[in-house]
């Protein structure tokens, strides 16, 4: 941990973190909704409120590696929500409530947005991300930067999910030694362990997706373009999405509602602004939402497991609940392709080429940074390479993306219209003939899909294997189908609500 957490965790004890314990509200496991009722009631304040996380974090942090940042503004901020909302002005649904961003979210403040990656530690950023300032807008409190998979999982292939230079190893909180996957790992885990309320992640390929479903919380990968990526860290603009990590729907949607729509640093916002409903999200948190909508299940690849084992038990079961409750199941299906897709070839290419000309762009916008280039930072990994474990984990992925020439490069060109083409005789293809309203599919199987779609995708809590270790079912559509999912999640949830607390099982 570093001076400064420690120091602002020792500050908060010696103001009296437990006071809030003395309270009729308790914030664990709290949605957004009930936070709101108790902060209008006044039975507690954003400052207490704040106190209880950062004592959660003093508690568990040490454990579970999950937050890289405490912001040292806190207080202020707790201090700043609390006397608007004496001013009786109105207020929207995350007004002083306490978030955690991705360290690869910009924010401009005290805290630095590194990726996880010594390389960008003391870059300074020219302003908030586009998410950030909207956060900001509703009145949200910054409350740190979670942890992550190092530049998201984009630098070497061998290091382990949640891993990263400043951060360490996040640990899973129910299983300490099962898979936290990643790579937007210390938003789920600190979520899962009520270090913070809510919690904003970043996909890729399954970066939000795969660590809700194994952290039991719940993940929104948006359509491409409906949140802002500007001042994120980028692997990919043809890719890259930012989402809510929470632990339920609800205040997956309340945080969905306060983070979309248009930017004028992110030109994908302009297009996908037509999908927002007018209204917003939380309309769509429908008890029966499941009546009337046809779920596709694609068997194989997807639910590949042996017949009569507990997951594949789990599933079925689900199967019953969705059909009982109104949802018509569309079984059997296929994508064509699917091993094609899923084997990456493609989209490994075009990432590479993406992530060398976005990352420089990246760079070349910040006002002060020790990196500009790729280039750069492979350079600095060697220079500080004990640091950043190089001899063990290496950079081979940087090493790649180094490679490549450019997307005027055929290969890349080539990747391009496959990818296309996948899309439209896969998922596509099959949604519209079979006029479905979502996939069904387990834990992180169907990102490669959502992925070179731009698609989105709703990750909810499914069960806990026999080992403990928690499993999750992701809804997923075609672009601007998060009305119809959110209806789904939600309305799954209500009838399932199988998210329990972490048993920090070791
Ligand atoms: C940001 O990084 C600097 C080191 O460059 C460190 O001194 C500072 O404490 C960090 N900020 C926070 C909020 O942890
Ligand atoms: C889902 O993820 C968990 C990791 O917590 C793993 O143990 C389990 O085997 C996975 N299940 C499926 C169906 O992939
Ligand atoms: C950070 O953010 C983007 C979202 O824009 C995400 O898709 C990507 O995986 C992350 N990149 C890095 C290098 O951390
Ligand atoms: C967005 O598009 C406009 C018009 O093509 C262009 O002038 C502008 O530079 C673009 N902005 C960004 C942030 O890419
Ligand atoms: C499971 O059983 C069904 C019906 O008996 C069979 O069609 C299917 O191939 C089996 N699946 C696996 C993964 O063994
Ligand atoms: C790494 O070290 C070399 C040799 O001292 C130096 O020229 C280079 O600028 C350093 N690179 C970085 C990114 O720190
Ligand atoms: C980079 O390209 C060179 C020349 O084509 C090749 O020898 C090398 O293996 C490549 N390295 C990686 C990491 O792909
Ligand atoms: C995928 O499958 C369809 C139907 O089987 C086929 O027509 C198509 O050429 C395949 N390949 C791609 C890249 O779409």
């Amino acid at each position: 941990m570093s001076p400064a957490l420690l120091l602002i965790l020792v500050v908060s004890c010696s103001l009296g973190v437990n006071n809030v314990r003395g309270y009729n509200f308790s914030p664990a496991d709290a949605t957004v909704a009930e936070l709101q009722q108790a902060l209008k009631q006044n039975t507690i304040t954003s400052r207490q409120l704040v106190e209880y996380y950062l004592s959660q974090i003093l508690e568990l942090n040490s454990r579970v590696r999950g937050i890289i940042e405490v912001n040292p503004d806190v207080f202020t901020l707790a201090d700043q929500a609390d006397s608007v909302r004496k001013s009786g002005v109105p207020l929207s649904g995350l007004h002083g409530i306490p978030i955690l961003l991705k360290d690869n979210i910009s924010t401009k403040d005290k805290l630095n947005t590194t990726a996880g990656s010594f390389a960008l530690l003391g870059s300074v950023i020219p302003r908030d991300a586009g998410v950030a300032a909207k956060l900001r807008a509703a009145g949200a409190i910054i409350l740190g930067k979670a942890a992550l998979s190092e530049w998201a999982y984009y630098r070497s292939s061998t290091a382990p999910n949640g891993w990263s230079g400043r951060g360490g190893q996040v640990l899973n909180p129910y299983v300490m030694s099962a898979d936290p996957c990643g790579s937007s790992t210390g938003s789920a885990v600190s979520v899962a362990t009520n270090m913070a309320a809510i919690s904003l992640g970043t996909e890729t390929d399954g970066s939000i997706i795969c660590p809700s479903a194994y952290n039991s919380v719940v993940g929104i990968k948006p359509t491409l373009g409906l949140t802002s990526r500007a001042g994120v860290v980028p692997i990919s603009p043809r890719q890259d999405t930012v989402g809510p990590i929470c632990r339920t729907v609800s205040d997956a949607v309340y945080v969905l509602d306060a983070i979309v729509g248009y930017d004028p640093y992110d030109n994908a916002t302009v297009a996908a602004s037509k999908f927002i409903p007018p209204g917003g999200y939380i309309q769509f948190l429908n008890p029966s939402g499941l009546k009337g909508k046809r779920l596709g299940i694609v068997r194989s690849p997807f639910f590949d497991f042996p017949n009569g084992s507990f997951i594949a038990q789990s599933f079925e079961k689900h199967f019953q609940i969705l059909s009982q409750n109104g949802a018509i199941l569309v079984d059997n299906l296929q994508i064509a392709n699917i091993s094609v897709i899923q084997n990456g070839v493609s989209e490994g290419i075009a990432l590479a080429t993406e992530f060398k000309i976005a990352l420089s762009s990246y760079l070349s916008g910040l006002i002060a940074s020790p990196i500009r280039t790729l280039a750069n930072a492979i350079s600095f990994n060697l220079n500080y390479s004990t640091l950043e474990m190089i001899p063990q984990y290496g950079q081979d992925v940087f090493l790649q993306a180094e490679n490549t020439t450019g997307t005027g490069d055929p290969a890349y060109q080539a990747a391009l219209a496959n990818m296309q083409s996948l899309t439209a005789n896969g998922v596509v293809k099959l949604m519209t003939e079979y006029n479905l309203d979502a996939l069904i599919t387990p834990n992180a199987t169907v990102t490669s899909v959502l992925a070179i779609g731009g698609f989105p995708g709703i990750s909810v809590p499914a069960g806990y294997g026999l080992d403990g270790s928690p499993f999750g079912i992701c809804f997923s559509g075609l672009q601007g189908y998060e009305p119809r999912l959110i209806e789904i999640a939600y309305a799954f949830e209500q009838y399932t609500k199988i998210r329990k607390p972490p048993s920090y099982l070791v």
